[in-house]
């Protein structure tokens, strides 16, 4: 136990690092104090900037730029996209912060081995943020099932529903669209289940099978659902449904009126 809050960095102030974690964060001002910022969109660190009260000189153009000083806090927050945690983690460790690390720790399994090395070496702590492990409910079905209550567990059946409109925005047309820039579909949404069913059932992982296709948002599709979405508009008072083109969720409820501004829309792509 630290005698003073832990003091915090927080490389990536998107929707995890700052609309998330650090709200979280100021909320405990005994326990946590967020000291620097990076990232490479100017907006969101001027909207670190208001909501942590941190000077200009505390905030960095970019996770690297933070990285190349000399170490400025206890403990980093990596909530950069997929594909710059491996880079940022290893020389967060080699720097000796503890890190609170977004899932997934990276698409390459030699990678996540490495970095799992490096922070034993250097005596460091990493939370993986596999967030349902902290959930009141699946806290409560561990207990369940460690004191066995339920009996032996035998299989478990669990479907995690990826909303059509977050499917749309976030894994055709977002920021997870292609694994070649992000990640895969079953370690980028399934990491999650697959945490929770090992620390569920403390079993380990023989095989894993993944499988889907785009079925919806193909053009032949849209150009259904677009007369579809024409006929229905022809007979009030049903709401029109949206063609899939234009799930782009910046609307209240998504697909419907209104506009939206927050997660998943403050997430899209701009381009
Ligand atoms: N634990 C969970 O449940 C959960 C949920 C959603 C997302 N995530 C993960 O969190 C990570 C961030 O996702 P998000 O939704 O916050 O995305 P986001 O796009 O809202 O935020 C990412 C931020 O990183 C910034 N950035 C990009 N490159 C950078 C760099 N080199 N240095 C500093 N900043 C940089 C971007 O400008 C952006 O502001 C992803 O890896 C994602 O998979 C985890």
């Amino acid at each position: 136990m630290m005698d003073r809050p832990i003091t915090v960095a927080v490389a990536g102030c998107g929707s995890r690092g700052q609309d998330t974690y650090t709200k979280i964060l100021l909320e405990m001002p005994d326990k946590a104090k967020i000291v620097a910022a990076a990232d490479i969109d100017p907006e969101k660190l001027e909207g670190m900037k208001k909501l942590t009260g941190i000077a200009d000189d505390a905030c960095y153009a970019s996770a690297e730029e933070m990285l190349a000083q000399p170490r400025l806090a206890d403990v980093m927050l990596i909530c950069t996209p997929d594909r710059c945690h491996y880079m940022q983690a290893k020389d967060a460790l080699l720097k000796d912060y503890d890190l609170l690390l977004e899932k997934p720790i990276s698409p390459f399994a030699n990678q996540c081995s490495e970095l799992s090395r490096i922070a034993q070496e250097r005596g460091r702590k990493v939370a993986v943020c596999h967030v349902l492990r902290y959930t009141a409910f699946y806290q409560k079905i561990k207990e369940l099932i460690d004191a066995g209550v339920i009996g032996d567990t035998v299989n478990v059946q669990a479907i995690e529903q990826v909303c059509y409109w977050h499917q749309a925005h976030s894994f055709v047309r977002g920021n997870w669209r292609n694994e070649g820039l992000s990640s895969c579909m079953i370690l980028q949404k399934c990491c999650h289940d697959m945490d929770i069913l090992l620390w569920l059932t403390g079993k380990r992982c023989r095989s894993v099978s993944s499988f889907g296709g785009l079925h919806l948002f193909r053009a032949e599709t849209r150009r259904r659902a677009a007369r579809r979405a024409a006929s229905i508009a022809r007979s009030p008072p049903i709401a029109p449904i949206t063609p899939c083109n234009s799930i782009w969720t910046n609307t209240a409820a998504p697909g419907m009126t209104g506009r939206r501004t927050s997660w998943p829309s403050s997430r899209r792509r701009r381009s």
